[in-house]
């Protein structure tokens, strides 16, 4: 089994690897020796901090083992080997690989040559379902349920793959009211909002946070994705048209909750990090969790 994008599970499914997440949390040494001699590779084309370490933490704290690269130029990529070669040789050698890669489409593409089980690990701004998985499990740890929320998803929403992944993967949960805060040049994808339609949800669009920030349960900010501007002013002039601060959270709830994939640059003042609503930094450890209970998953080795 792979995972391309989050329907590639089951409502059933996800909610079997966010409970499998919660017992790997509170009896982490039961797991410790789950993926004994197994290997995963992890193949990187893209820059990563989070993702390709808490893949690479999560096998450890497993028992596993890990082989990859973190950038195309210490690879055959370089010398022209094609996405199809790379896979292929790589499924000879590991029992599981993660990749992420600048192209949109090239996961799905990898998974028509792997033989072993393959992960997105973020294919261009299309997916990241695993960033998906981690920030269901913060919502439903810290929320306590996956249903009836109203969330508020705020910067670089048409390049940001996490937002696309998790507003289809809570799009299968009801009573869910979506607010995506953005500058006009950076709105949700239509094929996003059209999914949202025929699912009978309703969204609202709009530029202001603060006209917004006191009806939210959930707050997730994205930054601005430099990486995927061709005109790099337009970049400079969107870069911080969001900065989160002490003053603008005034009037948000006293349990809305801050969540952002990180990395952060310029939308949220570091003075908000202490402010009990801040759980980036938790949310970022929960993607360590949910990633043993994926791995655990589609090795089948929960038994
Ligand atoms: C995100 C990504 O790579 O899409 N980072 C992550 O995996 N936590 C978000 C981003 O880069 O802005």
């Amino acid at each position: 089994m792979n995972l391309v994008q989050p329907e590639d599970f089951s409502i059933e499914q996800i909610n079997e690897i966010l409970s499998l997440s919660q017992d790997i949390m509170s009896n982490p040494s039961k797991y410790s020796k789950v993926c004994e001699g197994k290997l995963l590779a992890t193949l990187f084309f893209e820059p990563s901090t989070r993702t390709r370490l808490s893949f690479e933490s999560a096998m450890k704290r497993l028992g596993g083992n890990v082989i990859g690269f973190s950038e195309p130029n210490s690879s055959s990529v370089s010398k022209g080997e094609s996405l199809k070669d790379t896979i292929k040789t790589v499924s000879c050698y590991a029992d599981i690989i993660a990749m992420r890669h600048p192209l949109e489409g090239s996961a799905s593409e990898a998974c028509k040559y792997t033989s072993v089980p393959f992960i997105n690990a973020g294919d261009g701004k299309n997916q990241h379902p695993t960033q998906t998985l981690t920030d269901l499990l913060t919502i439903k740890s810290l929320k306590g349920d996956l249903n009836n929320h109203t969330i508020g998803i705020c910067g670089d929403l048409e390049n940001g793959r996490t937002v696309h992944s998790l507003v289809k993967a809570m799009s299968r949960y009801s009573g869910m009211k979506f607010i995506f805060i953005s500058p006009k040049e950076l709105k949700m994808p239509s094929y996003i909002k059209e999914e949202l339609t025929s699912k009978n949800h309703t969204y609202i669009e709009t530029e202001s946070l603060d006209e917004v920030i006191d009806k939210l349960d959930i707050l997730y900010m994205t930054r601005v994705q430099r990486e995927r501007f061709n005109d790099l002013d337009e970049y400079e002039r969107l870069k911080d048209f969001y900065i989160l601060d002490l003053k603008k959270l005034k009037k948000a709830k006293n349990d809305m909750i801050i969540m952002h994939p990180l990395p952060r640059v310029n939308e949220i003042d570091e003075e908000v990090d202490d402010d009990e609503r801040a759980v980036y930094f938790k949310q970022a450890r929960y993607g360590m969790f949910v990633r043993m209970a994926l791995i655990i998953k589609l090795l089948e080795l929960e038994k």
